[in-house]
This record gives C-alpha cells, structure tokens and sequence, in this order.
C-alpha cells in the first residue's frame, strides 16, 4: 500500500465507525451550523429528510423512465417504539408510491431486529400484507455479518408466504455463495452488492479482482437459477462484463445503482436500453449514510467540500433527466 492508499483505508476507517458514534450524531443534530452544512452535503445522495422528498425524486426518475426503490432510511433502532414508527412509515410509504415505483427496500433492524426476532417479523409480515396488495416488491438490505443468518433465516420464513418479498446478499463474504444456492431453484427476488461494512478477514474478502471475479460468478449463477436479479454495483468493468457476457438478455436482471453515485453512468445505460433501477433514500439517518458513501469512495469528500460550500440547491436527478 503506498502512502495515499494508506490515508484512504485510514480515512475510510474513520468515516465507516464515525458514522456509528451516537455522541457524534447528537452533536451536529445539535449544531444548527453544523447540521445544515452536512446536510448539504448528504443532499448528493439522499432526497431528504420527508416522504415527500423521497416520492418527488423517485417520481421525477420514473417520468425518466427509470425504475426506482426508495427506503427510509436507518438501521440498529433498540427502541421498542421507534421500530413501530419506522414500520409505520414504511408502511405509508408503500401505500403512497403509485406512479413513483414498485420497490421499497429496508434495514430488518430498522424495524425490530435488533430488539427481538419476533417484533422484526412481525413487522416484515405487515409490511409483505401492505406491499402484496400495493403490487410492490419489499426488499431486505443486507447488514453486519454478526446479523445474516437471522435475517436469512426471516426472509426464508416469509418468502414462503409472501413471494414480493426480495433479498439482498453480499459478495463479499464467504459463505454467499452457500446461501446463494441454499434459496433453491424456485425464482426468487435478489440483489446482489459486493458489501459496504467492514468484516472480520475469515469471514469475507475486501475489494479486490478476486472479489470483482466472485460478484460476477453469483450474478451468473443467480440468473442461471432463473431469479430475478437486481446487479447492484457501480463498477463499470463488472456492468460492462454483464452486458458482454449477454447476461441481461434473459430479460430476468436489471442493474441497480444508489441515487447520486455515477449519474451519467445510469443515464448512460438507460439510453442504451438497459434497465436501470435508481435507489432512492431520504430519512433524517442522512449523517450515517453520508458517511458510508464518502467511505466506500474517498474522493467524494471533495464532491462533500463543494456542495457545502456552494449557494446553489443541490439536485442529483438532474444528471439523470438531463441526459435522458
Ligand atoms: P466498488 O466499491 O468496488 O467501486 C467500484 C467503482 O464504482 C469505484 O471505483 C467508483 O468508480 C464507483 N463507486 C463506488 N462507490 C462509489 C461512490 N460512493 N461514489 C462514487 N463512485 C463510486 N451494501 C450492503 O452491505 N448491504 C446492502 O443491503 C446494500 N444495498 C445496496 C443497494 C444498492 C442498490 C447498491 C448499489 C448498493 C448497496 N450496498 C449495500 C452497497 C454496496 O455493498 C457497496 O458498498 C457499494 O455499492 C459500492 O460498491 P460497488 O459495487 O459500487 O464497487
């Protein structure tokens, strides 16, 4: 590693357990200078902070003719009453998407597993009622590796009940593939990300070609397996490889990307006539998820730098209505 790689793991690092310091999430909260300048900044990538911000970004991506999900987001909620909320709102927000999509996404611990599993399921169950007579696909995010086999083990129990329910799997870690052909043969919704948080080294891989290698392996064999697939990176060797190999000709896979990230890319498939599906978040959580995308991509701390210091209204869909 030479020295600027060096400062980019450091910094990386430092943003991704940042974003998991309470003391320091309720300080900016608390700072109204503070709050509003990084708020600019998480402008870049999430919609807002109301439902409605989330509806008006993923209606004005779907007059584009992008397909879209949104979440609202959060994650690790230990209170009771706060999960209910968080269903609460995902539950108004599937009922309210109409024309702006056919995608919700969420955290499990947003809404209840990290209190109990029976509080989680029950919550996933409610929102499954809600989104199957909405026609709206309900997709689990995938979280720390300490919580995968519980929320394998949700999703398996209400797949069975509830098809429109999808789920994301990581490549990084080593056991994907195991779990990949564990969901059996029967067509399935999943997503597949190479993995934002970081892991114990026995237990995954960081990003690497052997990675980029594995990703593209699970893809192929997702779709072989005949589900329906949602290609969730922003790597353009690996996009370009999918489209090479023929992989979206089944008609059975779509690439998904996170709203902000790589606009031009987006747009740039989408005229070529692949499906892109834009994933759209919005939620007062926007502190650790501005983190994670700085982290995960260390030249968007100038991009961060910028939008703070700018006077002009940050608006992401543009770079992807304006090119289409
Ligand atoms: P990688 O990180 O290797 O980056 C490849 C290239 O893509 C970079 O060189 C750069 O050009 C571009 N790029 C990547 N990130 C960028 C950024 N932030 N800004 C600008 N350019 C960037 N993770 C998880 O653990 N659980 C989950 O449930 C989900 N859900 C999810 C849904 C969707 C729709 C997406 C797209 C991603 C997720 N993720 C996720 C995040 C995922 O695991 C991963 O951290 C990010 O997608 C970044 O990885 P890439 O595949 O883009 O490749």
């Amino acid at each position: 590693m030479n020295h600027e790689q060096e400062w980019e793991q450091r910094l990386t690092d430092t943003l991704k357990s940042v974003a998991r310091r309470p003391d320091l999430k309720s300080y900016v909260e608390k700072t109204p200078w503070l709050n509003s300048l990084l708020q600019r900044a998480a402008g870049q990538y999430v919609a807002g902070e109301d439902r409605q911000d989330g509806h008006k970004v993923a209606r004005r991506l779907a007059e584009a003719r992008y397909r879209t999900s949104l979440e609202f987001i959060g994650e690790n909620t230990a209170d009771v009453e706060m999960c209910q909320a968080a269903a609460e709102e995902t539950k108004s927000l599937i009922r309210e998407l109409g024309e702006a999509g056919d995608r919700v996404s969420f955290d499990l611990s947003h809404i209840g597993l990290s209190v109990e599993m029976d509080l989680a399921y029950r919550q996933l169950i409610r929102l499954a009622e809600e989104a199957q007579t909405a026609n709206v696909e309900l997709f689990i995010s995938m979280e720390e590796s300490a919580k995968t086999d519980r929320i394998l083990d949700l999703y398996r129990q209400a797949v069975s009940h509830y098809p429109n329910i999808g789920i994301t799997l990581q490549a990084h870690l080593n056991r994907t593939p195991q779990d990949l052909a564990a969901l059996g043969d029967s067509p399935r919704r999943i997503r597949i990300v190479k993995g934002a948080y970081q892991e114990p080294a026995e237990y995954a891989m960081s990003r690497s070609a052997a990675l980029d290698e594995r990703y593209l392996t699970l893809v192929q064999d997702a779709i072989h397996r005949g589900h329906l697939v949602s290609i969730a990176t922003h790597d353009e060797r690996i996009i370009n490889e999918v489209i090479n190999l023929g992989l979206l000709d089944s008609g059975n896979a779509e690439f998904e990307m996170l709203y902000g990230i790589r606009p031009e890319l987006s747009a740039k498939l989408q005229s070529a006539g692949y499906p892109v599906r834009i994933y759209v978040t919005y939620g007062h959580e926007w502190f650790l998820y501005l983190c994670h995308r700085i982290a995960e991509y260390p030249p968007n701390l100038y991009r961060a730098v910028v939008a703070m210091a700018s006077d002009e209204a940050v608006e992401p869909y543009q770079a992807y209505i304006g090119t289409t």
